[in-house]
C-alpha cells in the first residue's frame, strides 16, 4: 500500500472564487445602502456587480467540481454551488423585477451561505489517501 499526496491547488481555486463571491455580495450591500440613501448612480453599479455574480458562482461550482475530482475532495460542496447559482440567479430575476420585500432576505440568505463557504473552505484540510 502507498500514500498519494493530496494535490492542494484545487482547494485553493475553492477559496479563492468563495472569498471573490463573498467581497461582491458585501459589494452589493453597500451599493444598495447607497443608492437607498438617495445617490441614484449606485444602482447602475448594483446591476453591473449583480449580473457578473453568477459568473464567479460558476467559477465556484467548477471549483468544487475539480476539488471532488482529481481532488479527492467531498462531493457535497458541489450541491451547496449549484444551490448558491440558483439563489444569485433568482436574486438577479427578483431584483429586476422590484420584488424589494423578496430580494433583501433572499441577499442576507446568499451572504450567509457564501460567508459558510469561505469559513469551511479556508479551514479544509486536503487528506493523504491510501491507493
Ligand atoms: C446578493 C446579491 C445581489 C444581487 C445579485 C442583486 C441584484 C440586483 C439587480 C440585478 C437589481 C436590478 C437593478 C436594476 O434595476 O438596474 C437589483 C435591485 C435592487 N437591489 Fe439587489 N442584488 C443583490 C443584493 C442586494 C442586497 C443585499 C440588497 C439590500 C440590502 C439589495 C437591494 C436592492 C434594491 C433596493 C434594488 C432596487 C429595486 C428597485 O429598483 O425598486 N440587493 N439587485
Amino acid at each position: 500500500m502507498s500514500t498519494i499526496q493530496p494535490r492542494r491547488w484545487p482547494i485553493a481555486l475553492v477559496r479563492a472564487f468563495s472569498i471573490i463571491t463573498l467581497l461582491q455580495v458585501l459589494l452589493q450591500a453597500a451599493l444598495a445602502g447607497g443608492f437607498i440613501s438617495g445617490h441614484v448612480g449606485y444602482l447602475t453599479a448594483h446591476s453591473v456587480n449583480g449580473t457578473l455574480l453568477p459568473v464567479t458562482a460558476m467559477f465556484l461550482g467548477l471549483s468544487t467540481v475539480l476539488l471532488f475530482r482529481p481532488g479527492r475532495g467531498p462531493w457535497w460542496p458541489i450541491l451547496l454551488s449549484v444551490l448558491l447559482w440558483w439563489m444569485i440567479a433568482i436574486q438577479v430575476g427578483v431584483g429586476f423585477a422590484r420584488l424589494v420585500g423578496l430580494h433583501i432576505p433572499l441577499g442576507a440568505a446568499i451572504l450567509a451561505l457564501t460567508g459558510a463557504f469561505v469559513w469551511w473552505s479556508c479551514g479544509y484540510r486536503p487528506r493523504r489517501v491510501t491507493a
